[in-house]
């Protein structure tokens, strides 16, 4: 079968089946070609509550179906592959931040979107790259616990120098393999080149770019930037799509390595065998951690809107 049909087969079928697929950014272009919305996490969250369909499949990674799920616990939500994780959601346990929080009264504790189900019923606020500036700003408590990544928890820190804010350290390993080496080689071989990073890079390369940003918030800039030449520090992916949606400007990756293996574990086989009722997985969590977890999303979502 061709990648043309199976995708005319996906199409017929998720309209067939009332099936509404949300792919992230970082998902390849056949995938994004057959998806209903694609976007960063915010965006997804924000959709997945919106969607009218029964049943969401999610091309991305585990915690953002379960993030659909908490937000509409009456939908049928599938990971299109059962193995996609991402390696920072599991970080951080529980009982870490329960040890912290009880040796350190009257901290507001914010977690980054990418953590589990469980983490989520013990935080007060979910925040998520495009989001976690505006929302640690706009909470009154001048204490914050932030957790698990410490790179974003950097960004957020120089960002909002006049708040007290304590890290629990995690990363994610895609984008911390990213060094300075990398920027200076980057900016020696295309000088006209702004340097648009996500901010999971280290704080000493998140210093040296032009632009700080989510998934969106990166492509959003490339596209109305009156600039031809950038180079893209986040999943290899996106330089990818830009590349492909503008093809008058020049995308360089900031790093040839910068590919997650988890995002790029779900194929057009996998949504193609889900909506076949062959594959993937259907994401289910106790009533009890829905209830517990979906109000710091809530809250994320009043907050971040
Ligand atoms: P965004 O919210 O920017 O899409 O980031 C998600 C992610 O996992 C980046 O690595
Ligand atoms: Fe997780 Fe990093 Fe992959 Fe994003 S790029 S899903 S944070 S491992």
């Amino acid at each position: 079968m061709l990648i043309k049909e199976m995708q005319d087969d996906i199409l017929r079928l998720k309209k067939e089946k009332d099936v509404f697929i949300l792919a992230h950014s970082y998902q390849a272009r056949e995938i994004i070609e057959i998806a209903d919305f694609t976007g960063d996490s915010y965006q997804l969250s924000v959709m997945a509550q919106k969607a009218p369909q029964k049943t969401v499949m999610m091309c991305g990674v585990r915690f953002m179906a379960e993030t659909v799920k908490i937000l509409s616990e009456d939908k049928q939500v599938m990971l299109a592959n059962p193995y996609a994780g991402c390696p920072m959601a599991e970080q951080i346990s529980v009982e870490k931040v329960e040890d912290f929080t009880k040796n350190n009264p009257g901290y507001t504790v914010v977690a980054y979107i990418n953590t589990t189900a469980a983490l989520k019923t013990i935080c007060d606020v979910c925040v998520t790259s495009s989001t976690a500036v505006k929302i640690v700003k706009k909470i009154v408590n001048d204490k914050i616990l932030f957790l698990p990544d410490s790179n974003l928890g950097a960004y957020i820190q120089s960002r909002v120098p006049e708040k007290e804010i304590q890290l629990l350290k995690g990363c994610c390993p895609v984008h911390a393999a990213v060094g300075v080496r990398d920027v200076e080689a980057a900016r020696k071989q295309h000088p006209n080149a702004l340097l648009l990073v996500h901010p999971e890079c280290v704080p000493s390369v998140v210093e040296k770019a032009d632009f700080v940003g989510s998934t969106s918030a990166i492509m959003d800039y490339a596209k109305n930037s009156d600039n031809k030449d950038f180079i893209i520090g986040t999943e290899n992916s996106i330089a990818e799509h830009l590349q492909y949606q503008y093809p008058d400007k020049n995308f360089y990756p900031l790093f040839k390595k910068l590919i997650c293996p988890n995002m790029k574990l779900t194929t057009l086989v996998d949504v193609w065998r889900v909506l076949n009722g062959q594959g993937g997985e259907e994401i289910r969590l106790p009533h009890d951690t829905i209830v517990k977890a979906r109000r710091c999303i809530e809250e994320m979502i009043r907050l971040g809107g």
